[in-house]
C-alpha cells in the first residue's frame, strides 16, 4: 500500500522549504528597497550640493576675474598705488584662485560620487525588480505545487480507499465462499454420501428382503428431494436468478420464504411505492446487504421477528432491516474486531460504491436496525 503519511511528510517539507525561500527572497527584496531609498536620499543630497557648488564656483570665477582685472590695473598703474596695495591685490587674486581650484576639485569629487550613486541605484533597481519577479514565480510554483500535491494526495487517498474497499469486499467474498463450502459440505455432500450408502443397502435388500426395498427406496427419494432443495437453496443464496429476471422484490420474497422455513423466524416484508427496475449492480448490492443482514440475524440475533421495509422513492431506494433480537454494541464490536467485521464493512462498502448511505444501529437487548439508501436516476 502507498504510505500516504510518508508522502504527505515529504510534500509538507518541500512546501516549507519553498515557502522559506520565498520569505528569504522577500527579505532580500526589502533590504534592497531600503538600500535603494537610502542611496536615493544620498544622491539627492549630493545633487543639491553639486548645484550649490556650481553656483559657488560661478561666483568665485566672477570674483577671481574681478580680482585679476584689479591686479592688472594695479600692475599697469603701479605708480598710482602703494606697494601695500599692489601686494594685497596680488594676494587677493591668488587667494581667489586657490579657492576656485579647491571648489572645482570638490565639484569634481561630488560629480564622481553622484555618478557612483547613480550606478548603484540602477543596480539596486534591477535587484528589486528581479526579486519581485522571483517572488511572483515562487508564488506560482507554490500554487502549482500546492494544487498538484493536493491533487496527488486526494488521488492517493482515493486509491487507498478503493484498495481498502476492494480488500474488505474480497474478504467478505472469501467469508461467503467459506460459508458456501461449509454448507455444501454439511448439506448436500453428506446427503449424497448417505444416499450412496442407502442405495448400496437397497441392492443388498433386493437379495435378502425384497419386500422392504420399496419402503427403503421411498426414504431414499425423500433424501434426494431434500438434497435437491438444499442445493437449490445454496444456488439461490449464491445468486438468485430471479434478481435479474424478475427484480429485487420478487427475489426478496423468495428469499424471505426460504429464510422463514429455514430458521422459523417470522419475517414481515413491506414494499412502499411502486417497484421500478434497478440497475443490475444496484439490485445485487441491495440484495447482498439484506442477505448479509439476515444472515447475521440468523447467526447472532436470537430474534423472533424481522421487519424488512423497501421503499421506492422518486430518486432513491431506502431499505430497512430490523430485528427484535439481542442486539450488540456496535462500537465495541468494531473496536474489538479491529476492522475485521467484514460482513458489516462489506455491507457499508457495497453501498458506498453506489454513493449511498449506510447505517447500522444496535444496542444490547434492543435489537438491530440496518438502514441503507441508494440514489437512483430520478424518474
Ligand atoms: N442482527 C444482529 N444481532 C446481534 N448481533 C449482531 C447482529 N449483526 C451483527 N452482530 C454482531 O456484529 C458482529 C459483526 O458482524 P459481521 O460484520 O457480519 O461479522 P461476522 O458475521 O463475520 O461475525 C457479529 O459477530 C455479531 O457479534
Ligand atoms: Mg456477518
Amino acid at each position: 500500500m502507498v504510505d500516504i503519511t510518508k508522502l504527505e511528510k515529504i510534500v509538507n517539507k518541500t512546501r516549507k522549504i519553498v515557502e522559506k525561500s520565498k520569505e528569504e527572497l522577500y527579505q532580500l527584496g526589502e533590504s534592497a528597497r531600503r538600500e535603494y531609498e537610502r542611496t536615493k536620499y544620498e544622491l539627492d543630497s549630493v545633487k543639491k550640493q553639486i548645484s550649490e557648488i556650481i553656483r559657488e564656483v560661478e561666483k568665485l570665477e566672477e570674483e577671481y576675474m574681478k580680482a585679476r582685472l584689479y591686479l592688472m590695473e594695479v600692475s599697469r598703474e603701479f605708480k598710482k598705488y602703494s606697494e601695500e596695495e599692489i601686494k594685497s591685490a596680488y594676494e587677493k587674486a591668488h587667494e581667489k584662485q586657490l579657492e576656485l581650484l579647491s571648489k572645482r576639485e570638490k565639484e569634481k569629487m561630488l560629480r564622481l560620487t553622484r555618478d557612483h550613486l547613480e550606478r548603484n541605484l540602477k543596480n539596486l533597481e534591477a535587484t528589486i525588480k528581479r526579486a519581485e519577479e522571483l517572488i511572483v514565480n515562487i508564488g506560482m510554483v507554490l500554487k502549482i505545487l500546492g494544487n498538484d500535491l493536493e491533487l496527488i494526495s486526494v488521488e492517493i487517498g482515493e486509491i487507498q480507499q478503493r484498495q481498502a474497499l476492494g480488500f474488505s469486499i474480497i474478504m467478505a467474498q472469501e467469508e461467503e465462499r467459506k460459508r458456501v463450502a461449509r454448507e455444501i459440505h454439511d448439506g448436500p455432500a453428506q446427503s449424497l454420501a448417505n444416499i450412496v450408502m442407502r442405495a448400496e443397502y437397497c441392492l443388498k435388500l433386493m437379495e435378502l428382503d425384497p419386500c422392504r426395498v420399496r419402503e427403503e427406496l421411498m426414504a431414499l427419494m425423500e433424501m434426494v428431494r431434500k438434497s435437491l432443495q438444499d442445493v437449490r437453496k445454496i444456488i439461490f443464496d449464491l445468486r438468485p436468478m430471479s434478481l435479474d429476471d424478475l427484480g429485487l422484490v420478487p427475489a426478496l420474497k423468495k428469499y424471505v420464504e426460504i429464510f422463514q422455513n429455514d430458521c422459523g423466524i417470522f419475517v414481515e416484508l413491506t414494499v412502499l411505492g411502486v417497484e421500478y427496475p434497478l440497475e443490475s449492480g444496484q439490485a445485487v448490492a441491495i440484495f447482498r446487504v439484506i442477505h448479509e443482514a439476515m444472515t447475521n440475524v440468523k447467526k447472532y440475533a436470537r430474534a423472533s421477528q424481522v421487519v424488512i421495509k423497501v421503499e421506492f422513492l422518486k430518486n432513491k431506494v431506502n431499505v430497512l432491516v430490523r430485528d427484535n433480537g439481542v442486539g450488540f454494541d456496535v462500537e465495541k464490536v468494531f473496536s474489538e474486531k479491529q476492522g475485521k467485521a467484514f460482513g458489516i464493512i462489506g455491507m457499508r462498502e457495497r453501498i458506498q460504491l453506489l454513493n449511498g448511505r449506510f447505517e447500522i444501529k444496535s444496542s444490547p437487548n434492543r435489537g438491530t436496525e440496518v438502514f441503507l439508501s441508494v440514489p437512483v436516476a430520478a424518474r
